[in-house]
């Protein structure tokens, strides 16, 4: 072979950069069909006439699926559940929303198909408009999570020096290069093979199994490789049980893959938000009072809600804070979790406010978290597992020269290019779960581990390949982690930053369960109990050794506050006669435990950076509320960030091991990596111009209009 794996390799790379990596899409099926959805071009209504006949006589056309002619599916007989339950409803809830599947035994010929059917609408009234509902006293506002009091409500009103703002943010969209779908192969005795793109192979078998009532062992789920996640792939959508609908009516496979303005409508978002924050000081800078009061957008037809105000509860010391969160249910399609879900909404209002309030009281921002910086969690009054936000602040400091930033703000210029700087801070919970690994030493040198979590990206495979290669002195080019396999041992979805901590708590075990094992076969074989794996096996005339071990919850949780921590710091450069931003330099700091895989950890917050950096600046998904439907649904209008707008960007990791967390030592960090983010730069917007945006995306109109 003519390369090597080492310690800082991934160990799919080279299978990503040569296309030998299959995603959903490219497995060949014997007798594959294409599904194709036709969508509604109402907002809120009734489908009243569906007229199918040009679309089934149609080349190629195998079928056309609508709520005429729908197959029985089990849960959707019942009335549970979301009230959108696909081609079982004449109802519309969202413009774009799926009305029919048309498969055809080619996918050019399923899309013209599609384009035949006709659909005749009684249209209703509707509402789509996020900032007028919250506005509005008589919109639809429902509790998202229960109010939250800690001393006094609204202590701030009476401060010393006293905050109060508004922020604002629209929906932004999952936009991974891999479009979503599946293919569905329903198979003779109910058997049924799913190449999937999910974040979770148990969980698509666990929605499938459940939604069409066979047992989950009649399901294989296969996602080995997922183009990119964020969040939308943790859940089942019900594009995928059409897909799954439409195998089983016509007993052969059906490949389904939605296109990219589909993108928009049917597998998620990130809610708006529209967050007031009043914050009090005293004059030398202690805080005194924290009030977070939270909008975000919701659907009529299910509910969504996130942890938006979690973060002003325990980031910084106040015996006074209240929160509240409300979520407004619009005519649009129901928002899931995206990267650093909620606490990155929240941490924009928050952290935002805290660089107003540093500014109010002529202190430096990072003095000023210093001051207020909790010794414990003062929600549940316990102990943070560990924290070092201050040697965060201070490394991150000296790296981005936060010496040379001037506290009035406009005081740098470069030629048109106004400079200054910012910084904000990122949180997530550091929660461990259940996972089940099985681990084979094999005679020829090599380890397998297999379990079914899925990697999105972030390097769980390498990750877990590390932590065993550390445990086991074996080499990393000896050992395959298969996942990405609902029949492999059960592993919970790659989700919330918890993989790392949840299977490579698992890894740890199996390899020191393998460890005695070892041993105790080399004493029964009157050898040296550190014998090495291969001889011991060799000598007990064994070919293989197995070990299977779950990992469990961590029990320290009710004792400790567990958080991964980042800090960003950013440079931006505002052009004063265009309002253009340029972020010019970024160093982003993670208190994320012992790194157990340097390469793919320093990925996970170049990512995050990147990330936050569409967030703070372009990522928008702009709605026509004339007609409740999306005007930049595609990539040519929906911005994020290219090559050319992402500056050099410095990683520095705190690398200290959190044992309470895992026996690794290691906390999340595929979350804070983005939170926190756009607050730095809507700060160092402020520090260079001294326009104060509170409404992302920061575009240059809204810098010039300031
Ligand atoms: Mo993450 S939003 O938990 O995929």
């Amino acid at each position: 072979m003519d390369f090597y794996i080492d310690e800082n390799d991934r160990v799919d790379g080279r299978d990503k950069v040569t296309g030998k990596a299959k995603y959903f899409a490219e497995y060949q099926v014997p007798g594959l069909t294409y599904g194709v959805l036709v969508t509604s071009t109402i907002t809120k209504g009734k489908i009243v006439s569906l007229d199918t006949k040009s679309a089934t006589n149609a080349p190629g056309v195998l079928a056309v699926i609508s709520h005429l002619n729908k197959p029985s599916v089990a849960a959707y007989e019942q009335k549970e559940g979301s009230a959108f339950k696909i081609f079982y409803t004449d109802e519309i809830f969202f413009n774009g929303q799926p009305i029919a599947i048309v498969v055809a035994d080619t996918f050019e010929r399923a899309t013209y198909a599609a384009s035949l059917v006709k659909v005749g609408y009684q249209k209703a009234e509707f509402n789509t408009d996020f900032e007028k509902s919250v506005g509005n006293a008589n919109a639809r506002k429902l509790q998202g999570q229960p109010p939250y009091i800690r001393g006094k409500a609204d202590a701030y009103k009476t401060a010393e020096v006293k905050i109060e703002q508004v922020y604002t943010m629209p929906i932004e969209t999952h936009n991974p290069m891999e479009l979503h779908g599946m293919i569905a192969d329903w198979r003779a005795n109910d058997q049924v093979q799913l190449y999937a793109k999910t974040q979770g192979v148990a969980s698509t078998q666990m929605t499938i199994s459940r939604t069409f009532n066979i047992p989950k062992e009649n399901i294989k789920v296969n996602a080995e490789f997922v183009g990119g996640g964020f969040g939308m792939a943790l859940k089942t959508w019900p594009l995928e049980i059409a897909t799954v609908m439409a195998s089983k009516q016509l007993k052969r496979p059906v490949k389904l893959v939605i296109t990219r303005d589909q993108m928009f409508t049917m597998v998620g978002n990130r809610p708006a938000a529209h967050q007031k924050i009043g914050l009090g000081a005293t004059k030398d800078g202690r805080i005194t009072g924290i009030t977070h009061i939270a909008f975000g957008q919701s659907a009529v037809y299910e509910n969504f809600t996130e942890g938006v105000v979690n973060m002003s509860k325990f980031m910084y010391q106040s015996e006074n804070v209240n929160t509240n969160y409300f979520v407004v249910p619009l005519d649009l399609s129901v928002p899931i979790w995206m990267r650093g879900p909620g606490e990155a909404t929240g941490a924009f209002a928050l952290e935002s406010a805290i660089d107003e309030m540093a500014h109010a009281l002529n202190m430096d921002p990072l003095e000023f978290r210093i001051k207020n910086d909790p010794e414990k969690d003062q929600v549940q009054d316990r102990p943070f597992s560990s924290k070092y936000i201050k040697e965060a602040y201070r490394l991150g400091a000296e790296k981005i020269g936060w010496k040379n930033r001037k506290s009035v703000p406009g005081s740098i210029n470069e030629g048109n290019w106004q400079v200054g700087y910012g910084v904000s801070v990122g949180v997530f919970n550091a929660g461990r779960g259940r996972a089940t690994v099985k681990g084979i030493l094999k005679a020829d040198g090599t380890l397998v581990l297999q379990s079914a979590v899925t990697d999105i990206g972030p390097g769980t495979g390498t990750g877990m390949t590390l932590i065993a290669s550390k445990a086991l002195d074996i080499p990393v080019d000896k050992i395959t982690f298969e996942l990405g396999d609902s029949s492999l041992p059960p592993a919970p979805s790659q989700g919330g930053s918890a993989t790392l901590s949840t299977v490579g708590t698992a890894v740890s075990e199996v390899c020191a369960a393998l460890k005695s094992t070892i041993a105790e076969l080399a004493v029964n074989a009157n050898m040296d109990a550190t014998s090495n794996f291969v001889a011991v096996l060799k000598k007990n005339n064994l070919p293989t050794v197995e070990v299977t071990k779950q990992s469990n919850p961590n029990t320290e949780a009710k004792n400790y506050a567990m958080y991964s921590f980042s800090i960003h710091f950013v440079q931006v450069k505002v052009h004063q006669s265009t309002g253009m931003v340029k972020v010019s330099k970024i160093v982003s700091v993670g208190d994320s435990g012992k790194i157990v895989s340097p390469k793919t950890a320093r990925s996970q917050m170049v990512g995050g950076a990147v990330g936050g950096l569409g967030m703070a600046l372009m990522e928008e998904s702009l709605l026509d509320h004339r007609y409740g439907r999306y005007i930049n649904n595609n990539f040519a209008d929906y911005h994020v960030p290219v090559h050319a707008d992402v500056p050099e960007i410095d990683v520095i990791f705190i690398d200290k091991p959190d044992y309470i967390v895992n026996p690794m030592g290691a906390k999340g960090m595929g979350e804070i990596a983005l939170i926190g983010f756009a607050g730095a730069v809507a700060n160092a917007v402020f520090n260079a111009t001294g326009k104060r945006i509170r409404s992302l995306p920061i575009t240059p109109d809204k810098v010039l209009k300031a």
